[in-house]
């Protein structure tokens, strides 16, 4: 975040809406803390996560606290089935499988069904009920939603900051790490999203994109202002190094 937030308006400058059709963790998000928001992303558990917070934070850590610490538990709650179950239980499932998945990965098999293998309880207790709070204050004023991206960058209108992190490019660090697959994104999901952020400039929306620095990629936006990110994870998720091979495309 430090090496990205300096090219991003800051949140005063922002007269509109700050928009993320990717928001994943959200991590800029939350950072930045706008007055006003529109998180989006294509993974229903994922926004019934927060949505869940949102309403329920006391409810939702309760249920978080009560699933058992066990290898044994992690997979018998992993295939718990959730329709039928209330908000707050399948946010509570989410953020333990979450937590107790091996590190964090998201992803599903052809059946649309989690499985991820188990991870361990180190990462369950660094979150506490003060997070989910704080979580759910930092998403009142925001508007959640679930759908693919095109739609949400289509409803932006002049004044607002969409900050986009889409997945990497298939073959680099998504499929190398299988750090988060949620469905494909292939080279033509790239354009489609070149496409839909020149209508943005159009309309007088500004954007800011985080991407791997690969020519086919760089090709789609040559009308836009490119930055390299000096310092980033690179291709070692969580190891910080000289040659991100990332970039900030931008349209300001
Ligand atoms: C690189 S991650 C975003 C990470 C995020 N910036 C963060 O702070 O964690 C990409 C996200 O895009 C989502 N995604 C994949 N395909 C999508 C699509 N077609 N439309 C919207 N979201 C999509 C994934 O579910 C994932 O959460």
């Amino acid at each position: 975040m430090n090496y990205i937030i300096p090219f991003l308006p800051s949140t005063e400058l922002i007269r509109g809406k700050f928009i993320e059709p990717f928001v994943g963790s959200g991590a800029i998000f939350f950072a930045l803390n706008p007055r006003r928001a529109l998180l989006s992303d294509i993974n229903p558990e994922l926004i019934d996560l927060y949505r869940g917070i949102r309403r329920y934070p006391l409810k939702v850590w309760e249920i978080y606290e009560s699933f058992p610490k066990t290898k044994k538990a992690y997979y018998e709650i992993r295939a718990t089935r959730t329709d039928g179950k209330n908000l707050a239980f399948r946010a509570a499932r989410t953020l333990y499988l979450n937590r107790t998945c091996f590190k964090g990965m998201w992803r599903h098999n052809a059946n649309g069904e989690f499985n991820v293998g188990y991870g361990g309880q180190d990462r369950r207790w660094t979150i506490s009920k003060a997070s989910l709070k704080e979580v759910s204050n930092k998403l009142k004023h925001t508007i959640l939603k679930c759908s693919d991206f095109e739609k949400v960058v289509d409803e932006s209108s002049k004044g607002d900051f969409i900050f986009v992190d889409p997945p990497y490019r298939p073959g680099e660090r998504e499929m190398i790490h299988d750090h988060y697959i949620c469905g494909k994104f292939s080279y033509s999901e790239y354009q489609r999203l070149a496409k839909a952020l020149e209508r943005a400039s159009n309309r007088g929306v500004r954007w800011a994109l985080t991407i791997s620095s690969h020519p086919d990629i760089l090709d789609l936006f040559e009308e836009n202002h490119v930055i390299p990110i000096l310092r980033g994870t690179g291709r070692k998720p969580g190891i910080l190094t000289n040659d991100s091979g990332e970039v900030i495309i931008r349209n300001y």
